[in-house]
């Protein structure tokens, strides 16, 4: 089933004028930014098809629509009851994070945020003139794990806001509910309005389950923005479609009163007809794929030891990201640029992650075990014979 849209070949996803195939040279096997290697689900298809086919590009005409997408999915996916007035439709979770800082903070305020992070987080504090509280995770051995403690101990007087991701980008975990319940009994503690970042909320292994933040009970939803889309999942980023959920209607308020909606924008009708069609009919694709993004995972997890011996991954549980730890090798350049120049393979550089992580790099395994295969033989090549 669906062969076609997972088993593309390095001349199609070069053909497609993707950042993620396009940022390097052609000699440069990509395995960077986050959107896989696959098509996207029929029902995806379908819904653009019938744009283009109708030319029904006008003012469009889908109020409420993607909200109640919103409903439904959280309901039907995560167990969590939302109301759709909660809701809000934006461009992208990059806007809504920057978005949430500016209207829970001010100029000089502290925001906190777990390390290593997805690069734009420490933008969205840094470029609004807030300041990085950092709280970096701790690698225990056989996985990473949050260290509340360590913000206890020294807290800021001017901590406003905690960017929390979950689950979590790049350490791949996702988050068990005592573990949840920790985070927001922190974030009541210190007085944190919480942005929950959950884009990769469908992407869990075996053995993992996805609990939204803001559905542990009202007094973390009170101060907790959820922010979520579909684009990770079904791949298609490039519609630029995501949605804002407050777990108040104070939040809410709060909110607007800073950031005019018409400031923010909207999505397109191009990611409001994807989303609506991939949540609410793309789940038997997404699953096809999640099961070959756990096999890919598998192989990394049984392959890396003997392929690239002295790099450390904690197998991750959720995402399809593996965090590599190269701190064993001492390479003489960051991972990321010594893989770059040595084996031609384009990956994160660590140090976007946090300073101290130039000698990590982040690999995306959503591509088919033929370049997977390619990516780590090439790597293994460059540390044999460096
Ligand atoms: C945790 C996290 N948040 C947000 C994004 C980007 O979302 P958007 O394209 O909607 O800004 C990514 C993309 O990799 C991500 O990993």
């Amino acid at each position: 089933m669906h062969s076609d849209t997972f088993e593309l070949g390095i001349d199609a996803l070069r053909a497609r004028r993707t950042n993620k195939w396009h940022k390097f040279p052609d000699d440069v096997l990509p395995a960077w930014v986050a959107d896989m290697d696959f098509g996207v689900a029929a029902p995806v298809l379908e819904a653009m098809h019938r744009l283009v086919r109708a030319q029904e590009f006008g003012y469009a005409a889908r109020a409420g629509v993607l909200e109640a997408a919103f409903v439904r999915r959280m309901a039907s996916r995560f167990g969590w009851q939302t109301q759709a007035e909660d809701a809000h439709p934006v461009g992208d979770l990059v806007q809504a994070s920057f978005a949430s800082v500016m209207a829970f903070s001010d100029p000089g305020d502290g925001v906190v945020l777990q390390l290593p992070s997805y690069p734009p987080f420490q933008d969205a504090i840094n470029a609004t003139g807030r300041r990085l509280l950092d709280n970096h995770m701790r690698d225990t051995g056989t996985r990473w794990q949050l260290d509340l403690d360590a913000y206890d101990a020294a807290p800021d007087p001017r901590a406003r806001v905690l960017i929390f991701c979950h689950p979590q980008n790049p350490t791949g975990r996702c988050f068990t509910r005592d573990e949840l319940q920790a985070v927001a009994a922190f974030a009541i503690r210190h007085d944190l309005i919480v942005v929950s970042d959950e884009i990769h909320a469908d992407i869990v292994y075996a053995g993992g389950t996805h609990i939204p933040l803001a559905s542990l009970g009202p007094d973390i939803a009170a101060r907790t923005i959820t922010i979520t889309s579909a684009t990770k999942s079904f791949n298609i980023p490039a519609l630029r479609c995501a949605v804002l959920h407050f777990g108040a209607p104070a939040l809410r308020e709060r909110f607007f009163a800073r950031l005019p909606a018409r400031l923010l924008g909207a999505p397109g009708v191009t990611g409001v007809d994807a989303t609506v069609a991939a949540w609410d009919n793309g789940q038997p694709w997404f699953e096809e794929a999640l099961i070959r993004l756990q096999a890919n995972r598998d192989w990394l997890a049984r392959t890396l030891p003997q392929a690239l011996p002295g790099v450390r991954m904690r197998t991750p549980e959720a995402t399809y990201l593996a965090w590599l730890d190269c701190t064993k090798l001492d390479l003489p350049l960051p991972a990321g640029q010594f893989f770059l120049d040595r084996a031609r393979v384009g990956l994160n550089a660590g140090e976007a992650f946090g300073a101290r992580y130039s000698a990590f790099t982040r690999l995306n395994f959503a591509t088919t075990p033929a370049i997977l295969e390619q990516v780590v033989g090439r790597m293994s090549d460059a540390l044999r014979h460096r």
